[in-house]
């Protein structure tokens, strides 16, 4: 990674980008020639998950964090930013049920700061991560954008408010904003390490280890599991494009799914032939505060922005599965 002065194109800010999805994201914008720096505390992320820009002048990392506001991480950086992808979080909603004054700080002050900055600069565009998370236990499934929302979790409150204060910056202060409704997400990168990690990670790293997979509850729950290559181009497209329809582009989110679920017992199943793996499915409590049902409604998406999710969960667990037999030790090295 080098310099950010001498890139060409957008000057993009991508927050959390050397996590899971954020990533995914900068790969994405950088080989399209966009200068790219990443905000990142690397308290879930980190530097490998970059490595490949390291030397390259498209790509800076920043550690810090976004809570402390925007402006001193880029006093060194030569120019203005003109878009922001903000995908720095605290992620999970096990987490925030614990430590609610904690996620309140990242997820819903680190949001105002980018905001706030994103005004400060005139950006063209700011694009957010919130989740289905802000619907709660849903009557509707698949669920529409404009579904109630009672967010169960202060992730799910705080990333609603989130929303709120980008639809604020939008009618008030002009600035045009996006927040996107992801789903559960998954794919090479995304780190199984922590008991809050997404369950296809924790699966995948399971089986290729031939331990057992712990299924939360009876197992009958349902998630809507988008890929992480079909979220990034949601991601670019709203970063680069207007919404097709007259609709005010200010108002409201949009959801990030495929429109289709599995529950989790299928999933334990389907990872384990992905992985060709023999180990023991066990059962324990349901977790509190989840949610459960979770499916997209994705036409919103589709009719503003064209984008439909292309990649099943067959080949998205191949693809994922694979990565993970090339990150992980051998059998019995672990556990
Ligand atoms: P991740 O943990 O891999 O990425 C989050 C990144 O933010 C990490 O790199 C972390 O180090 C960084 N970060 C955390 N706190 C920070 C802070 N205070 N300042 C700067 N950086 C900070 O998780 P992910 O799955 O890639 O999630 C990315 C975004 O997508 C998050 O906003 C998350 O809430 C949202 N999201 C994810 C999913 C999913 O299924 N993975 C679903 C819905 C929404
Ligand atoms: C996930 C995201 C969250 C996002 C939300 C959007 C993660 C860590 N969390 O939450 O950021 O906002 O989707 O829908 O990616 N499970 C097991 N066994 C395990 C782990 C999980 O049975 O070992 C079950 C859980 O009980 C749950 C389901 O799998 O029913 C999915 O859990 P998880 O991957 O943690 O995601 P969500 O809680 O849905």
């Amino acid at each position: 990674m080098g310099n950010a002065k001498d890139a060409s194109q957008s000057y993009i800010v991508v927050t959390g980008g050397a996590g899971f999805i954020g990533s995914h994201v900068v790969d994405r914008l950088a080989n399209q020639g966009h200068r790219v720096v990443v905000i990142d505390d690397l308290s879930t992320g980190s530097k490998a998950n970059l490595k490949k820009w390291d030397g390259d002048r498209r790509v800076t990392l920043i550690e810090a964090d976004v809570a402390e506001g925007i402006e001193p991480s880029l006093k060194n950086i030569e120019g203005t930013p003109d878009r922001f992808v903000h995908l720095a979080a605290q992620t999970s909603v096990v987490h925030s049920l614990e430590h609610p004054l904690h996620d309140q700080r990242i997820n819903a002050r680190g949001t105002l700061a980018v905001a706030e900055f994103a005004r400060q600069v005139k950006a063209k565009k700011l694009v957010f991560a919130s989740s289905a998370a802000v619907y709660g236990d849903v009557d509707t499934v698949p669920t529409p954008e404009d579904a109630p929302l009672a967010p169960q979790s202060p992730y799910g409150i705080h990333k609603l408010l989130g929303e709120h204060y980008l639809r604020m910056y939008s009618e008030v202060h002009g600035l045009p904003t996006v927040p996107l409704r992801f789903f559960n997400v998954y794919g090479p990168r995304q780190d199984p390490k922590s008991p809050y990690s997404g369950v296809i990670s924790i699966f995948l790293d399971r089986a290729t280890q031939g331990v057992p997979l712990r299924i939360f509850g009876d197992g009958e729950q349902t998630r809507d599991f988008v890929f992480v290559g079909d979220v990034v181009t949601m991601i670019t497209s709203a970063l680069f494009n207007e919404p097709k329809a007259a609709e005010n582009p200010a108002a409201g989110a949009f959801n990030v799914g495929t429109g289709s679920t599995i529950t989790v017992n299928t999933l334990a199943e389907r990872v384990r032939e992905a992985c060709n793996s023999d180990s023991p499915i066990e059962h324990a409590d349901a977790r509190p505060g989840e949610i459960r049902h979770s499916c997209a409604q994705v036409a919103r998406a589709e009719q503003q922005f064209g984008f439909r999710a292309t990649i099943t969960v067959q080949d998205g667990l191949a693809e994922t599965a694979t990565w993970f037999r090339t990150q992980v030790a051998p059998p019995n090295v672990k556990q």
